[in-house]
Parts: C-alpha cells; sequence; structure tokens
C-alpha cells in the first residue's frame, strides 16, 4: 500500500506496530468524543475559494517567532516517538529540520536533549516540559534546555493528573509496561518492530529510558509509576507559569489553552504564545474541540501573542481553515508518529511531505498566493 495522504500512514503504522502500542498513539480517552469532534469539528467548518487570480508561483513559507518556516505547521511533542521506531525522536527531528519546520522533544521523550541538539543540525528546537511535583527537578530541564540553544519552552498545562485510557489497561500495554501473554503474543505478531525497534534496543542500550529525566530517575518503560511525581504535578498552577518567565528567556509558549481568560491570564504573566488544544482528545473527553474553542482566543490575545492551535490536523484544508481562524501555525501529534512508525526519517518526511504539497495544493484552489493571504474572509458564513 502507498501513502497518498496521512490517513494511508495511519493504516500503514496499524499494520506495523503491536496493536497496544498502536491504540497508545492513536486513541482517546474514556468514550473518545474529543477525539471524533476534533475532526468532526473541522469538517464543519466551510471555505469559500477565490477564483481568477493568478496563484502562479504561490508559497506555503511563513514566519513564527520571528524565524522562517516552510510551513506554518510545528511537529508536536509526544512521549512515544521512540517506542515507534529505533530512536524515533532523532528521525522525527531531522526530518521537521530538513522539511523547514520546528520539532518539539517531549519531557517524557526516549531520547535526551542533549543526543536531539547534537544530532540535529540546523532544525529549530522546542522543548516541551512536564512539570514534575519536585519543582527544582522541571526547573533543572529548563537550565539544560537553555545550555543546549533550544529556542522555544512549551509548558503543558492540560495534563497534571493522569487521564484515563482504559484500553491501554486493556490491550496490556499501560505504563509502567509488565509484560503479559497479551503483549508478548501482540509484539510476537509484529515481527517487523520487534527487530527493527525493540530487538535494537535490548542489543544496544536496553530497554528505551526517559532519557530527560535526572539520572536517579531514569528508569525504563517498566518503572515508570514507581517515579514518585514523574512528569505529572496536581499542583501546577500560575505560579510556575510566572516562575518559568522569569527562568526561561527565550520564547514562552502554554499549551493546553481552551479558555479565553487563560489564554488572557497567560498573556498577563509575560507568555509569548499558547496552543489551543486539548492534547489530542487525550484528557478531558468532552471538550471543545480546539478548532472551535480558536476564535474566541484569537480575538482574546490575537493582537498580544502567537496563537498556535492542534488536534486532528490530517489534511492541507485543516491547516487553511485554522489560520483563517486566526490561528499562525498548527502542530501536528499523530501523523509524524505514523510516518515514523513507517519508516524512521523517511516515513515522517513523507507525512510532512504529504502535508505540505496539500497545503500548497489548497492554497492554489483557493486563490492564495501566500500564507498572509489566509484570512478570515475565506470562510463560508
Ligand atoms: C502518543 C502521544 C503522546 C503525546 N505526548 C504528549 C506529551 O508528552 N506532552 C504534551 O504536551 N502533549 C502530548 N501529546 C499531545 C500532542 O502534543 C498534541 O497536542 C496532539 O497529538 C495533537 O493532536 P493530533 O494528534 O490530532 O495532531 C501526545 C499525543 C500523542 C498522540
Amino acid at each position: 500500500m502507498q501513502a497518498h495522504n496521512l490517513h494511508d500512514l495511519r493504516e500503514l503504522a496499524r499494520r506495523r506496530l503491536p496493536k497496544g502500542i498502536f491504540e497508545y498513539i492513536d486513541r482517546g480517552v474514556e468514550d473518545e468524543v474529543a477525539l471524533r469532534e476534533n475532526r468532526d469539528a473541522f469538517d464543519r467548518v466551510k471555505l469559500s475559494p477565490y477564483v481568477l487570480r493568478d496563484v502562479a508561483g504561490r508559497s506555503s513559507e511563513a514566519s513564527l517567532f520571528g524565524a522562517p518556516l516552510a510551513m506554518p505547521v510545528a511537529v508536536a511533542p509526544t512521549g512515544s516517538a521512540g517506542l515507534v521506531w529505533y530512536q524515533g525522536e532523532l528521525e522525527l527531528a531531522r526530518a521537521a529540520a530538513a522539511a523547514g519546520i520546528p520539532f518539539t522533544l517531549a519531557t517524557a521523550a526516549m531520547t535526551s536533549m542533549e543526543a536531539i541538539a547534537s544530532e540535529v543540525r540546523g532544525g529549530r528546537l522546542w522543548f516541551q516540559l512536564n512539570m514534575f511535583a519536585d519543582r527544582s527537578i522541571s526547573h533543572a530541564m529548563v537550565a539544560r534546555a537553555e545550555r543546549l540553544g533550544f529556542e522555544a519552552l512549551l509548558l503543558t498545562a492540560d495534563c497534571s493528573v493522569t487521564p484515563n485510557r482504559e484500553y491501554n489497561a486493556r490491550n496490556g500495554f499501560a505504563l509502567p509496561f509488565r509484560a503479559s501473554p497479551r503483549s508478548l503474543v501482540d509484539m510476537s505478531l509484529h515481527p517487523r518492530w520487534l527487530a527493527g525497534v525493540m530487538l535494537r534496543y535490548l542489543l544496544g542500550t536496553g530497554l528505551p529510558k526517559y532519557e530527560n529525566y535526572p539520572a536517579e530517575m531514569r528508569t525504563n518503560v517498566t518503572g515508570f509509576s514507581t517515579l514518585k511525581g514523574a512528569g505529572r504535578c496536581e499542583d501546577l498552577n500560575w505560579n510556575d507559569v510566572a516562575t518559568l518567565r522569569r527562568l526561561w528567556p527565550r520564547t514562552l509558549i502554554v499549551k493546553g489553552i481552551l479558555r479565553p481568560e487563560d489564554a488572557r491570564h497567560a498573556v498577563e504573566l509575560g507568555v509569548d504564545g499558547v496552543v489551543v488544544s486539548n492534547h489530542g482528545g487525550r484528557t478531558v473527553d468532552s471538550t471543545q474541540a480546539p478548532i472551535a474553542a480558536l476564535p474566541r482566543i484569537v480575538d482574546a490575545i490575537g493582537h498580544q501573542a502567537t496563537v498556535l492551535m492542534d488536534g486532528g490536523i490530517r489534511r492541507g484544508s485543516d491547516v487553511i481553515k485554522a489560520l483563517a481562524l486566526g490561528a499562525e501555525a498548527v502542530l501536528v501529534g499523530r501523523p509524524t508518529l505514523f510516518g515514523t512508525a513507517i519508516g524512521g526519517q523517511r516515513g515522517a518526511s513523507h507525512a510532512l511531505l504529504l502535508l505540505r504539497a496539500e497545503i500548497e495544493r489548497e492554497m492554489g484552489l483557493m486563490g492564495l498566493r501566500q500564507v498572509d493571504d489566509i484570512t478570515r474572509d475565506l470562510l463560508a458564513d
């Protein structure tokens, strides 16, 4: 099967990955209402194209936080690229750099920020921060990211309580990972993944670890919950944002905003940007879709800060819709993981090429020559 679009990449990844890992990436929480709504809300937005406008020589190039990017897209933080491909984060980061867009490394990644910074040349690198209950651990990560030259720090605000992912428990892939008859059968039914990913880890450095955690906490995926407060912090609050603003001199972004007053609060504390996001439908299962929440947040802070969005981007036309509704750029999560799962850097690059080609094609069909031409008047009432 060839991948003509991001849906095809998902199907190829479904075949390649053990069911437990595929579902961990693909699914949402509880009844998956938010996950479905993220897509349905995009489908409800209708566009009104211009014609006869000479769209030869159009370009998807844009700028974000004062630096250029080849299309208004960034790779979202996901703590699991290293599970879908051997050193998957490195592969995905290289693909993002080659595609001319930012890559966000997650706190819970299986590749260290040092490795990403030294091996991904010429890319725009962002670091996503999970606040630990012991703040000093996260603040030390912030210092590392600054020293390594990461361009932006992105605080995840919407996941301080462990979400309800029942399918992980059912399919034997909950964290901490415990080998069960079901997970062992699942893995053995996917020999390409077993040999190409898991065996390579086992023959090299052992089971994948949370490489960004401090040395004494750097357990592998079987030890996750033994870490008290690892990457979750139920008392995360606005004071943490104020502290990060003092600690971090570069671009600071808060991810997981769905309310205009929260966006305003972030701006009052000096944040440079927000990501309107419901974590890809992976936290509260009845949230409004980010694309629906976006316009009110843009109206509230768009003149003062950069508004990004994510959740459900699967087509170039989705990017056009998000920008028409006021986002400066979007983040993509699952599609680039699916690409990475089927071919490492090559697969991730293919995902990004497909998206860019769709954006450029859609711009042409909409009568647009440049990204700045994407405005609210493109929306059909
Ligand atoms: C497997 C997986 C792991 C994720 N891990 C994180 C994470 O560690 N931190 C975070 O802020 N968001 C995380 N996210 C959410 C993404 O950053 C992003 O908000 C979401 O995937 C966007 O929706 P999309 O997948 O429909 O593009 C994760 C998403 C997935 C699918």
